[in-house]
């Protein structure tokens, strides 16, 4: 095992009827901003439970309409009002793009210059944050209890992450009843970029981490079990539940700590989204299967584990055809010319990308610009 820390500071809120716990901890001695997106929070009763708890409040503020894959360009709105109303308090409603606009938006209130250097320096660049906390209405990122953002830029179709201890929320309430109003396509994204948060910190080699391993076994046991009821019965209350909850241990960095890590999957991803739009989870389940085929000899020990234990198949080969064939089974291609990508042009601006910023990928550091071009060619 790695030396690691570990450090969560999220108070989790877990269950039905819980967005009124947020009256007892969202500071009322401050301005506070509620974020939120679109509008799926007006239509499905949460935005009334929020402002209900919330009703003896004398400074709260609003700004929605964060879009999915949360702009730069959106976020900086939500800064000048921050800075107007002298907001102390972020409270994010909503999903991960929600959560992650409002870890950016703390982040970038106090900044002096350009905010754009947090997510270009991985979050180095920042000093200090607002505090926030969160309503979770879609299980997927992990966002709820960790310290990552990801933020996009129109202007430059760019697509950064960062981290930082300061971004973690304070709290985040889970009530599994606000995921019943979720399209069931968002379902199904969340379910693949839960399983996937946890294969980029778990396949990789074995690090002598049997602990983390088991961990990591049973959140994608759990995932797989659960996903046909979750998909299938918009209302189902406990499969709803394991299925959020299995969402935030799969990125909270509990199954991460001291074991190597991977993420180039969600690196090209994030690559797809910002050149031809494609949802997160999407990317995710194109890119995984070729990252693994292309670094088969070095996955191999850790692919016939994961075969074996989660799918009871007998190679590293079948582990990886076992994925391909369950991904479908949700409905998520795994091929780019689904999407009427050009796996060439795809190939070629991506590798272009990443040899300009001197990108190298995966647990070893070795996955070169070339690789990723080869990666993307294989997923035609
Ligand atoms: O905008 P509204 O109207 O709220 O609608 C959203 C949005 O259209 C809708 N939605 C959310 N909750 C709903 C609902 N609709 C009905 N009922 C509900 N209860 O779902 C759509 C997608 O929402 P979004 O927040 O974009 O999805 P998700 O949670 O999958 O977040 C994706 C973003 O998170 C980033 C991704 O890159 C992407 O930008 N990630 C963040 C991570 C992190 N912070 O740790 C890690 C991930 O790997 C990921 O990169
Ligand atoms: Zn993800």
């Amino acid at each position: 095992m790695q030396n690691f820390t570990y450090h969560n500071p999220t108070e989790i809120i877990f269950g039905q009827g819980t967005i009124s716990a947020i009256a007892a901890r969202v500071p009322l001695t401050v301005p506070v901003l509620l974020l939120y997106g679109g509008g799926s929070i007006k239509r499905n009763g949460v935005y009334g439970q929020v402002k209900a708890a919330l009703k003896d409040h004398p400074a709260l503020h609003e700004f929605g309409g964060v879009e999915a894959n949360p702009l730069f360009e959106t976020c900086m709105a939500a800064v000048a009002l921050v800075r107007e109303k002298k907001i102390r308090f972020i409270l994010a409603v909503g999903g991960g793009s929600v959560l992650d606009a409002a870890k950016f938006i703390a982040a970038a209130a106090d900044h002096v210059g350009d905010p754009w250097e947090i997510p270009l320096t991985h979050g180095r660049a920042l000093q200090s944050a607002l505090p926030l906390g969160a309503v979770l209405t879609l299980p997927a990122t992990g966002s709820e209890a960790n310290g990552n953002s990801v933020i996009s830029r129109r202007a430059t179709r760019e697509k950064l992450a960062f981290y930082s201890p300061l971004v973690y929320p304070v709290f985040s309430v889970l009530d599994p009843a606000t995921t019943f109003s979720l399209p069931v396509k968002q379902v199904r994204n969340g379910i693949i970029d839960s399983f996937m948060h946890v294969m980029e910190q778990y396949l990789t080699y074995p690090a002598q981490a049997p602990l983390q391993d088991r961990f990591a076994e049973g959140v994608v046991q759990t995932l797989v079990e659960v996903a046909p009821r979750a998909l299938a019965v918009t209302d189902d209350y406990e499969s709803r539940a394991t299925f959020m909850w299995s969402a935030t241990l799969a990125l909270n960095s509990l199954i991460g700590s001291g074991v190597p890590q991977d993420w180039s999957t969600h690196m090209i991803g994030h690559e797809l989204t910002a050149f031809y739009g494609l949802d997160h989870a999407e990317t995710l389940a194109v890119v995984l299967p070729g990252v693994w085929r292309h670094q088969f000899d070095k996955k191999k020990a850790k692919l016939e584990q994961y075969g074996r234990r989660v799918w009871g198949a007998e190679s590293a080969s079948a582990a990886i055809e076992r994925t391909e064939e369950w991904l479908l089974s949700l409905g998520a291609p795994v091929r780019l010319s689904a999407y009427g990508i050009d796996a060439k042009e795809a190939a070629e601006k991506i590798r272009a990308r990443f040899a300009e910023r001197g990108t190298k990928l995966g647990e070893h550091g070795d996955i070169t610009p070339d690789d990723v071009a080869e990666i993307l060619l294989s997923r035609n």
